[in-house]
């Protein structure tokens, strides 16, 4: 049988978003109460870091160790993949000897290349396309607060990018609206050969007319890793998408603010938004903790009912 792998959101059904999500909310009641759940006991996951991190990598490593299993890290600097070795033969020699294997990279085709000949599960911890872990842990944080997802408005509010790219992913799936205010010269691009209908994805510039009623909203720095030498432009660009709290009162009166951090207050974001109480930030990285061991858990034992 095919290795399953994760590497954008699309690659799961909705029945396995939705027992990932069930999972989830077990995993976290069962660490919560301090219980001690060791499926993965003897199992290793390796981490493979192009760009930096902290959040991921703390939600991937905790989360091994409190389902048993051991977490290593390897990094540019620190493996022959900085020296150019190819991503293949690092991916055969990794999974021969490691049980699942998780990769932060630049192109999403160089994740692809690596999964295309491991022989365990493979997950995408971002790439410049795609964070489907991010988006998990988001959705799972939107129904902890408020339930389900679907017919909501999420708008989106700066860049077209990883993050945005796996929200419009996910408003397909689970039939949402994501309705996106970006400049006119980062609009959204085809990325994964998919038809959005205006049902699930609208591009506009207009902050305001973005945000007017929505559920959430959202926004993510605007010089994402791998942009920088755009930086000095794209602040420029960008100054006009600030989350404020004026902003913010435009969406519906319980909507809740969402960000996948790092932040930078005063640029994408103001501090009394993110700071404020309609913010769940600090949830959501939570969250990813959460969400990424029901899904190693899933990748690597399949459903699990107890
Ligand atoms: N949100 C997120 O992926 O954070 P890190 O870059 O710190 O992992
Ligand atoms: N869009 C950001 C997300 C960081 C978690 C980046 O790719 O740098």
């Amino acid at each position: 049988m095919a290795v399953k792998h994760f590497l954008q959101f699309s690659d799961f059904t909705l029945d396995e978003h939705q027992y990932l999500f069930r999972r989830t909310a077990e995993l976290k009641r069962r660490w919560k109460a301090g219980e001690l759940y060791r499926p993965l006991l003897g199992k290793v996951l390796t981490m493979i870091f192009e760009k930096n991190s902290t959040r991921t990598r703390v939600a991937f490593e905790a989360g091994m160790a409190q389902l048993g299993g051991h977490a290593l890290f390897l990094s540019n600097s620190d493996s022959q993949l900085g020296r150019g070795e190819p991503i293949e033969d690092v991916s055969r020699v990794v999974s021969r000897m490691t049980d699942i294997v998780m990769v932060r990279t630049f192109e999403q085709r160089i994740v692809e290349r690596f999964a295309s000949v491991s022989k365990v599960p493979v997950i995408n911890a971002l790439t410049n396309e795609f964070h489907p872990c991010q988006i998990l842990a988001d959705i799972f944080t939107y129904i902890e607060h408020r339930g389900s997802i679907e017919g909501k408005v999420v708008a989106w509010v700066g860049d077209a990018n990883n993050i945005s790219y796996t929200w419009r992913q996910a408003a397909k799936l689970f039939n949402f609206q994501l309705r996106a205010a970006t400049p006119k010269g980062y609009m959204f691009k085809d990325v994964d050969g998919a038809t959005y209908d205006d049902k699930h994805f609208v591009q506009l510039h207009d902050p305001r007319e973005a945000v007017a009623g929505a559920d959430i909203v959202t926004t993510d720095v605007c010089v994402s890793m791998g942009f920088e030498r755009e930086s000095l432009q794209r602040k420029v660009d960008f100054e006009p998408y600030e989350v404020t709290a004026e902003l913010m009162s435009l969406a519906r009166k319980d909507a809740l603010f969402m960000h996948c951090l790092p932040a930078h207050r005063g640029e994408e974001v103001s501090a009394e938004v993110l700071d404020g109480p309609q913010s769940v930030v600090w949830d959501e990285a939570e969250n990813r903790m959460h969400t990424q061991k029901a899904l190693m858990e899933y990748l690597l034992l399949g459903q699990v009912n107890d």
